[in-house]
Order: C-alpha cells, then structure tokens, then sequence
C-alpha cells in the first residue's frame, strides 16, 4: 500500500496543529508544522530589516532559509505569524518552500503535514485530507483563553476577532495557493467539538481510509 500520507489544512486558530501532532503520535508518523517555514522566513527578513512585502527579496529569503531553528519558541507568537501571512502571498516564497514540504511527505512510512495549502497543492495525492474549521468567534475565543491562560492580561477579545478575520482573508484571498479545503477533503468543523472529540473525529476518517484503501 502507499505510504500513509494526512494532509491537514484549516484557517489560524482553527486547532489544527494540536490535532495533527496528536494524529502523527497515534499513527506513529513524523509531523511537520509548514507554517513555521513561513514564519521563519518572515522572521528572517524581519531581522535583516528588508521588506516583507517585496516578493523578490522575501523568495530569496525562502530560498536560503536555515531550517535548523524551526524549534524556537517565538516563531508561534502573534508577530511571526502575521509576518508569515505576508510572505506567505509571494510566488516565489511558496516555490522556495514546495521541495522541502513534498520530500518530507514522500517519506515511506509516511507522515502529518499541516498547513493551507497540503491537500490543494503540496500533496494533492495524499491519501487522507482533513480540512478543520471553526467559526471565527469560536477560534477567537479559544486564542483569547489561551492568552490569559499563559497570564496575558491585555487580552481583548474583539481585537483578537478582528485579528482572526483579517488572516482569515488574507490567507483566502491571495491568488497563489489560497486557504481552500480540496475537493477531496473531510471538514472537519471543531466549533462544537473539544480536542478530544476533534482527535476521536479524525481517526476515523484516516481509519475508514486505511481500511477502504487496504480492501483495493
Ligand atoms: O499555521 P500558521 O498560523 O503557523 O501559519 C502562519 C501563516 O503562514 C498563515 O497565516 C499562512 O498565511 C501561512 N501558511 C501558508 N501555507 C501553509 C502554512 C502556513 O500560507 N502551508
């Protein structure tokens, strides 16, 4: 059978990333979170001082990304990744960033890929697809708890709304790669579900998918 290969894509916020890495624990599959590349990118150009929104500077900082500092904390703050929404709009950005994606998911005994773009156009054969929604009152809510969970108390809860919004457009809006679920992908609409739920939800698509393709 081929490698077993889960591509999850979803708007910010949406809980993709705690979903992926407890479904690449449970199917015993390496994990790679693509939107820290972009966010590294954007971190890069951020420190050199050069111009996020020139696709031409920011391709060749996709293209000479060090890939040895995914690891650093910061990369999942609020700042990174609104730097990583606007490089992310660039052509060239995306390209620099397709070859590293596609030979991690081409590993043989497959691996979790989450991101927007997985199941349109970085692994479009991949043999599971989940697309996790939840409204946007709901993914700012969740940030907002967050935040004042890790003792922020400067949290406003319709900036943060505005915030999700305005990613939610940019990420849907641009013309290469936009935030869209493939034809072929399971929804996957968390508003309603807690993360066990959304895990329990999960494992039955990527089950019911083992299973069918196994039975060919
Ligand atoms: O998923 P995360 O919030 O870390 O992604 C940060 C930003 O990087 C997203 O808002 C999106 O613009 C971009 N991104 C992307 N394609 C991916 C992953 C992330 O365009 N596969």
């Amino acid at each position: 059978t081929s490698p077993l290969t889960i591509a999850i894509d979803g708007p910010a916020a949406a809980g993709k990333g705690t979903l992926a890495k407890r479904v690449a624990q449970h199917y015993l599959l390496p994990y790679l979170d693509t939107g820290l590349l972009y966010r590294a990118v954007g971190r890069q150009i951020a420190l050199a001082g050069a111009n996020p929104d020139d696709p031409e500077a920011a391709g060749r900082f996709a293209r000479e990304l060090d890939l040895s500092h995914l690891d650093d904390p910061t990369l999942r703050g609020h700042e990174a990744g609104e730097l990583a929404s606007r490089v992310a709009v660039h052509g060239p950005v995306r390209e620099a960033l397709v070859t590293f994606q596609r030979s991690f998911a081409a590993r043989p005994e497959g691996a979790v890929l989450d991101g927007r773009d997985i199941g349109t156009v970085i692994c479009p054969e991949a043999r599971v697809k989940i697309f996790v929604t939840a409204s946007a009152e709901v993914r700012a809510r969740r940030r907002t708890d967050e935040l004042v969970a890790h003792g922020r108390d400067d949290v406003d809860f319709d900036r943060i709304l505005a915030e999700v919004r305005a990613r939610d457009e940019r990420d849907s809006g641009r013309n290469v790669a936009p935030l869209k679920p493939a034809d072929d992908a399971h929804l996957l609409d968390t508003s309603q579900l807690d993360i066990d739920a959304a895990f329990r939800a999960a494992c039955e698509v990527v089950d019911r998918a083992v299973v069918v393709l196994d039975q060919h």
